[in-house]
């Protein structure tokens, strides 16, 4: 069984991420992190929680040697609208962290590490159809940057360094446990608690921005079939294409009046209008496919279907 640190644990994909993975490894193998205190209930009760701050190389050390850690999941990550705000800031929690947390990973011979990239890696130079595994990338974010920024470090240290690091170019995640903060992609998530409290939503993307999107158990279900891959399977050491469905703001609205009639969804773009237009609007990920066989489950309308049932519920409507 691994030894598995999560940092970020009250987080987006944190919070499910360290649910999921005490299912399957057992409440014991999994040590949740975060800098901030876990609001969750379930997450408290489900085994061991440990303030961390990602910046302090020593304080990660400290709690791999306490717990026998001997792999990471370091899911911190300030994502693209709030990176812009600050983009210094982005640049120390992204880039310096996972700096940290591959420097100890060499140090103390950790088995693996996982780490996210995004969609965001990609910029204006990169093909929106389709866009293929290897490509130019040229992101303009500063999320962005450093995304593929810590794809070339992850693969330097598995050229230098043999460390059995794996990754993944997430697109935008969507899910009804812990909300995301400061993204692009977050219309796809917000849509939906609006819809059900107002049956109205002003987007902040126009309604024809196509983007990848994925269900936040595909991500997970993705994410653990990579990590528990033979070594020999993983071909590139900087992330993987991963994805699931591509939709618009007008299409996922049209699908959530399908279950809420009356629901009016208008169109404002804000400044997050230019940062989607740089991104992919579909993902080729057939090299996921053929490596390690990933294959997603959801489609747009089961998506849909489960989002709202499990929201309504959350809400109490
Ligand atoms: N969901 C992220 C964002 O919108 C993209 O990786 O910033």
């Amino acid at each position: 069984m691994p030894k598995i640190l999560i940092t970020g644990a009250c987080g987006q994909i944190g919070s499910e991420m360290t649910l999921a993975l005490r299912e399957r490894y057992g409440k014991d193998n999994v040590l949740a992190t975060d800098i901030r205190e876990p609001e969750d209930e379930n997450l408290r009760a489900s085994g061991a929680f440990e303030y961390l701050n990602v910046l302090e190389e020593q304080h990660i050390a400290r709690l791999v040697q306490k717990y026998k850690i001997d792999t990471i999941y370091h899911l911190v990550g300030i994502l693209s609208a709030a990176g812009e705000k600050n983009p210094d800031n982005a640049w120390m929690v992204n880039v310096n962290s996972l700096k940290n947390v591959l420097d100890l990973a060499k140090n103390l011979g950790l088995r693996q590490v996982f780490w996210p990239s995004s969609i965001a890696a990609f910029g204006p130079g990169s093909p929106r159809e389709n866009t293929p595994q290897a490509t130019i990338m040229d992101p303009n974010t500063i999320y962005g940057i450093t995304k593929w920024t810590g794809e070339l470090l992850c693969n330097y240290y598995y050229n230098k360094y043999r460390l059995d690091v794996r990754s993944l170019r997430y697109p935008g995640l969507i899910s009804y446990v812990t909300p995301p903060g400061g993204g692009t992609t977050d219309y796809a998530i917000d849509i939906f608690y609006q819809a059900i409290k107002t049956k109205q939503y002003i987007c902040f993307l126009r309604e024809d921005t196509m983007l990848p999107m994925m269900y936040m158990d595909d991500a997970i279900g993705g994410t653990v079939k990579l990590m528990e891959a033979p070594a020999h399977a993983i071909r590139t050491r900087l992330a993987y294409n991963f994805t699931a469905i591509s939709f618009t703001p007008k299409q996922i609205a049209d699908e959530i009046k399908k279950h809420i009639p009356g629901f009016v969804c208008t169109y404002a773009p804000d400044r997050r209008q230019t940062i989607a237009d740089t991104w992919p609007r579909s993902v080729d990920d057939s090299v996921a496919q053929r490596d390690w066989g990933w294959k997603p489950q959801y489609t747009l309308s089961a998506m849909v279907e489960d989002m709202l049932k499990h929201l309504k519920k959350k809400l109490k409507t």
